[in-house]
């Protein structure tokens, strides 16, 4: 298979998945207990129905969003992802210089694998940091700090992994960081050469975002280990509320799925809040991003800008969360595959995709802007 025979979310899931080891497929692929979420985070935009206008003279449409402070050349960013190096060798650096191209904001995560300074070179986009709380508060304070002097404009919590959710598949695949080689697992990665070659024939593994703090045990570290054993499940409003001080700047909370958790995020002074159910892999049964958009933007949307992520793979699943009154998209899994696939060839074809989709349908639509998207445009079956 070829990136150019790639057309769509599917395409690149395929490519990805002849690609790479089953562990590292999986760990992307997959999501918490029976992966309900998961699939119906895709599901959920099919429960509405795009209503268009016509006749409106077409010829230009204009995508750009402001969101958090941020101009974006179109209404979709990358959401931070963990361990992209292990996907590709150009890993992080591959999402920046494409989400770079495009004009959109991107995250880098606490469990990235290049770090912030350096991505911050590569791309003149806005730079989302994803953080996670520690246990250790001194560590948290250091890394925002490091962020700060990095030139980080957006602050990203995490706020629905306090402990690691049930990836059943990586207990089956024993999915561990940078690896833990038993026999069955060593198959796996020999009958994968082209990754093979590529992931040792590049710099080694790294967590530069961490490095100093996470003692990686004899080289593994599972990402449940990580969770369970560094992050504070006893974090709270209060810890949030001065962790937005601290930073003094564009702050948003990824994980906001309830009414009044979005008021009280208006109330810490949060300028932003994603939501989302990490793609399915924390609380299995959640509901969707999409599902809780209305209601959300309803109370808080005047003062905070709402944002979602979670199973978006087409235009017109953005064009349905704008709709609703969402300000800009995020999407992981959606560049991740082609990441793996490709690299940043990859990334860049699946961004121009969405690019196309997005105007295509805006012009099918009559939207020449996105601030004409409204309710008016749908209707729930
Ligand atoms: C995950 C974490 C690391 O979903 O974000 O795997």
């Amino acid at each position: 298979m070829r990136l150019r025979d790639c057309h769509n979310f599917h395409d690149f899931r395929r490519m990805a998945q002849q690609r790479l080891p089953g562990p590292i497929f999986n760990y992307i692929d997959g999501a918490a207990d029976d992966e309900v979420t998961y699939r119906r985070n895709t599901a959920s935009f099919e429960d509405c129905d795009l209503v268009p206008n016509v006749l409106r003279g077409m010829a230009e449409v204009d995508m750009s969003v402001t969101v958090m402070g941020q101009k974006l050349a179109m209404p979709v960013y990358c959401s931070p992802t963990a361990l992209q190096r292990l996907f590709h060798h150009q890993g992080e650096r591959a999402v920046a210089a494409a989400a770079s191209k495009y004009g959109t904001m991107f995250g880098v995560s606490s469990l990235g694998t290049v770090s912030l300074e350096e991505v911050r070179k590569i791309s003149g986009s806005p730079q989302v940091y994803q953080f996670y709380f520690h246990k250790d508060r001194g560590l948290n304070r250091a890394m925002m700090q490091r962020a700060k002097g990095a030139g980080v404009e957006v602050m990203m919590l995490t706020v629905d992994s306090i402990v690691g959710g049930n990836r059943e598949r990586d207990k089956r695949t024993g999915f561990a960081i940078p690896f833990k080689l038993n026999l069955a697992g060593m198959l796996q990665f020999a009958i994968k050469p082209a990754w093979a070659l590529n992931y040792f024939s590049h710099e080694s593994f790294k967590l530069p975002q961490l490095d100093e703090h996470v003692d990686m045990g004899g080289g593994t570290m599972s990402i449940s280990r990580y969770f369970n054993e560094m992050l504070d499940p006893s974090m709270n409003w209060d810890d949030v509320a001065e962790m937005v001080r601290l930073w003094s700047g564009q702050f948003c909370l990824k994980g906001i799925m309830s009414v009044e958790d979005a008021r009280r995020a208006v109330d810490i002074g949060c300028t932003g809040i994603v939501l989302s159910n990490h793609g399915g892999r924390q609380l299995d049964g959640s509901r969707s991003g999409f599902d809780q958009l209305a209601e959300i933007v309803d109370a808080v949307g005047d003062r905070i800008d709402v944002m979602m992520d979670g199973g978006v793979h087409r235009g017109s699943h953005v064009l349905k969360a704008l709709s609703l009154g969402a300000k800009a998209v995020g999407v992981g899994r959606y560049y991740l595959f082609p990441l793996a696939a490709a690299g940043e060839p990859g990334v860049e074809r699946a961004l121009g995709l969405m690019r196309m989709e997005i105007e295509r349908c805006m012009k099918l639509m009559g939207a020449k802007s996105i601030s004409e998207l409204s309710r008016a445009n749908l209707r729930f079956r």
